[in-house]
């Protein structure tokens, strides 16, 4: 049975996928965009391997970044279970002939990948809008169709930013009882600690699966938040080893501050983002991170 998360987030991307799609490809310097921000890691880790024979993207929106993937000569697969999505994906294909880009209208615990298997998944935007089983279910199956030394690129929502913010969240993390772990954990990226340490390190627990948190921007029942050491560890334990963490989305100003003054907030961020590598000590003042694992040693 798929969770009331799953059943809004296609309701809502069902409905909502042409403003995704010019959002995706906006270039306007006055705001920061984050899917071009994930994307562009997802884009490097592809660069940085030394073979990538075969890439799934899922929940893959309007396709951007397979066709991305498919303009260098790789094959590509984009899973979305949102049809007005794969529809405008299909579209770009077309209209920039790209042969190695494909696309699949199905939920990802739907899809058939018997006899498939991938050297790089990427989910940017995707596990928020699972529930914490199915967020187990996705990591499980991450685990048997990537091929050996494969990578697993995951973007999340970044818990730790809630002690950083000084904001509704700030507020709401103060009422329960893991401040001092969220702290400890934003202390130890702050410091640039390395990723052995940060594995070591207890994480605060998970968040309630009745959490109610503020929407934001996406008009979906509670996106989970996590902290990067959580989700280091869930995969770890599939043997998925952590390679990298990076920041998205880096705050330079109080999100108050940015309200007022969303122009000066994107320009410092986006000059803030272009030294986003290898500065693991931004992640704490980050809205978004994302993880490299990679499979086996
Ligand atoms: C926030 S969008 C991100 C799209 C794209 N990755 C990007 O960064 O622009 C999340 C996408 O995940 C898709 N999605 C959510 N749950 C899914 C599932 N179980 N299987 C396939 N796609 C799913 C949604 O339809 C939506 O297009």
């Amino acid at each position: 049975m798929t969770s009331r998360k799953q059943e809004e987030a296609l309701d809502y991307f069902t409905t909502h996928a042409k403003e995704w799609a010019k959002k995706a490809i906006s270039s306007d310097r006055g705001k920061v965009n984050v899917i071009q921000q994930r994307n562009q890691y997802v884009l490097k880790v592809f660069e940085d391997r030394s073979e990538t024979r075969s890439v799934l993207d899922v929940g893959s929106g309007t396709g951007d970044l397979v066709c991305e993937i498919a303009k260098q000569g790789v094959s590509a697969l984009g899973v979305d279970f949102a049809r007005e999505m794969i529809d405008i994906a299909l579209q770009k294909k077309q209209e920039m002939q790209l042969e190695m880009a494909h696309f699949e209208c199905c939920s990802i615990f739907d899809c058939n990948f018997t006899e498939r298997e991938f050297d790089l998944i990427s989910a940017n935007g995707f596990i928020e809008y699972l529930s914490q089983d199915e967020m187990s279910d996705f990591f499980d199956l991450v685990q048997k169709i990537l091929a050996p030394r494969g990578s697993f690129v995951v973007s999340s929502r970044n818990r730790l930013f809630n002690i950083t913010s000084m904001s509704p969240f700030t507020k709401d993390e103060l009422k329960g009882k893991d401040v001092e772990a969220l702290i400890n954990e934003a202390a130890a990226l702050a410091s640039n600690v390395d990723i052995a340490e940060l594995l070591a390190i207890i994480p605060a627990s998970l968040q309630e699966p009745d959490i109610k948190l503020a929407r934001t921007g996406v008009d979906v029942e509670s996106r989970f938040q996590f902290t990067p050491v959580q989700l280091m560890q869930m995969l770890n334990t599939r043997d998925l080893n952590p390679v990298e963490l990076y920041p998205i989305h880096i705050h330079g100003v109080p999100p108050t501050f940015k309200g007022k003054h969303p122009e000066v907030h994107a320009s410092i961020s986006n000059l803030l983002q272009t030294h986003a590598e290898q500065n693991t000590e931004f992640i704490p003042f980050s809205s978004t991170f994302m993880l490299h694992v990679q499979k086996g040693d």
